[in-house]
């Protein structure tokens, strides 16, 4: 860490927002989000009080998986901007104190990447090996629907292997050509003064080499949901090498999609792999406090010692968002708010949760996405009035429900929208280092309220979650104010021991 005191680390008192290009902001009226867009509501973010950006991919693309079919790494699509554009993003972040991650997307190209061309060009192609290829396919199943994961290819007679979609094939980081031209893309934008990464699938990255049949694939399940060989491990500790190697503190979080908390301390290596990687079981859990008390002592019980730093994130561009996996409550996204922002590790936002935004119905007619995750990625709503801030085209997705009393710009009017909660919450966060850096430690509490102590020294916070939709008593021991809280009390007032149905109470200590 470059000599730096770990809990100085930058990363683990960040606060991340993700950016869906196509769906942020549109500025040149084509209907789809744009680079230009961006820098034209970076502002929200900082106002928001997140510090950091993590962009989905805005690099060359046929868009078969909107952007993580890169046919060119090192180049943007013209559908988000130019090279200069991102520059100009990566700089005008800077101006505003907000860093930036883009994503890294290791372990496929898209399948007209010039590098994939020349591979299936002849079986003599030098790139040929760039790629995995088999006389036979076996029962390994790819993501997205997209059935067997082996496509085969007319011209060479071989099948060609993909995690996802036929047009992602997979690259094989077995070869050190491909090793040291990833690298070079690594290097290319941390050269541009990009602060890290957000790796795609980086549990994906190494295969089993003998290539066996596995059964949950016979079973119908992708093996993207499972795969977890040595050699990944060995990629990232070569990815760590490098980006440790530039100045200043770039960060590497990975995507490890495999649903077992146990297997992601693995990612983070021995100090040398990942800094960070994403924490998935919150991102399909329903508001239930034996899930969430489930997931939370996991990861404290398998992390802390293992020091590994967590992450929060409750949506992203994958998953139905958190709002409408609560049945569309808005006051328990209100009360996820308080929670997510108040537990041990980096939470990720998800563009639009700060709005309280619910996934768009999409009429089929309409769907782009061929793994049906369409309805998360709807455009967000900036203007009140329509077309909510998207002039020109019709946006490439319809809006989220109720895009009108969701607009950024309503709810910046409005000091008690979920908008300002947020706000609220994280300028809380910022200020505080038990919030940001404490230990967390649960209290004992009725079953469904869920209520934990963040200390440092002696800046103390409790937080208390009750998931019932009744009203319930807990009063913690002591003499507690409330800091924030998710609906009706004021702050500095005395805390009672009263929790409303769906309801979450930030508190600090009292006189
Ligand atoms: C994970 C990304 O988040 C998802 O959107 C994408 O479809 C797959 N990886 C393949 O790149």
């Amino acid at each position: 860490m470059n000599g730096t005191r770990s809990d100085e680390a930058w990363w683990k008192n960040a606060v991340v927002y993700q950016i869906y290009p196509r769906s942020f902001a549109d500025a040149n009226g084509d209907g789809v989000g744009d680079i230009p867009g961006m820098l034209a509501h970076l502002d929200h973010v900082r106002d928001l009080g997140a510090d950091t950006v993590w962009v989905s991919p805005i690099f060359r693309s046929p868009m078969a998986d909107a952007g993580y079919d890169i046919s060119d790494h090192c180049d943007v699509d013209p559908l988000f901007g130019t090279l200069d554009d991102a520059q100009r993003l990566i700089d005008e972040a800077h101006a505003r104190g907000l860093r930036v991650l883009l994503d890294f997307v290791p372990n496929h190209t898209s399948d007209r990447h010039p590098w994939f061309l020349d591979a299936r060009s002849s079986r003599a192609s030098p790139r040929r090996d760039w790629y995995i290829w088999r006389d036979e396919p076996n029962d390994w199943r790819a993501a997205l629907g997209a059935g067997s994961a082996w496509t085969w290819d007319e011209q060479t007679g071989q099948y060609y292997l993909h995690f996802f979609l036929p047009q992602q094939p997979d690259l094989n980081w077995r070869n050190p050509e491909v090793v040291e031209a990833m690298h070079g893309v690594l290097r290319f934008w941390l050269d541009r003064g990009v602060d890290g990464f957000r790796i795609d699938v980086a549990h994906c990255i190494g295969k089993d080499p003998t290539f066996s049949d596995h059964p949950r694939c016979l079973a119908g399940e992708p093996l993207v949901d499972f795969n977890d060989q040595p050699y990944s491990h060995e990629v990232l500790r070569g990815i760590r090498r490098l980006v440790d190697s530039y100045p200043g503190q770039r960060v590497l979080v990975g995507e490890v999609n495999i649903r077992s908390t146990a297997s992601i301390v693995q990612y983070y290596g021995a100090g040398d792999e990942l800094h960070m990687s994403f924490n998935f079981p919150p991102l399909d859990a329903p508001w239930d406090p034996v899930v969430f008390r489930t997931c939370i002592r996991e990861v404290d019980a398998l992390l802390r010692p293992a020091d590994a730093w967590p992450t929060w994130v409750l949506s992203n561009h994958d998953n139905v968002r958190h709002r409408t996996r609560y049945d569309g409550s808005l006051r328990r996204a209100r009360a996820a708010a308080i929670l997510l922002l108040s537990l041990r590790g980096t939470p990720f936002l998800f563009q639009g949760e700060e709005l309280g935004l619910e996934d768009a119905r999409i009429d089929p007619r309409r769907q782009v996405d061929p793994g049906g995750r369409d309805g998360c990625r709807a455009p967000l709503p900036w203007k009140e009035a329509p077309p909510h801030g998207w002039t020109g085209a019709t946006p490439w997705l319809p809006f989220p429900p109720d895009p009108a009393r969701q607009a950024a710009e309503r709810q910046w009017a409005d000091q008690g929208s979920i908008l300002h909660l947020y706000r609220q919450a994280l300028a809380l966060r910022r200020a505080s280092p038990a919030l940001r850096l404490g230990d967390w430690e649960e209290l004992e509490s009725p079953p469904e309220v869920l209520a934990f102590r963040r200390r440092r020294s002696d800046d103390v916070r409790l937080v208390c979650v009750n998931f019932a939709a009744q009203p319930r008593r807990f009063a913690p021991p002591g003499n507690w104010r409330i800091a924030l809280c998710s609906d009706g009390q004021a702050p500095g007032t005395a805390f009672g021991g009263e929790l409303a149905g769906d309801h979450a109470v930030m508190l600090e200590p009292g006189d």
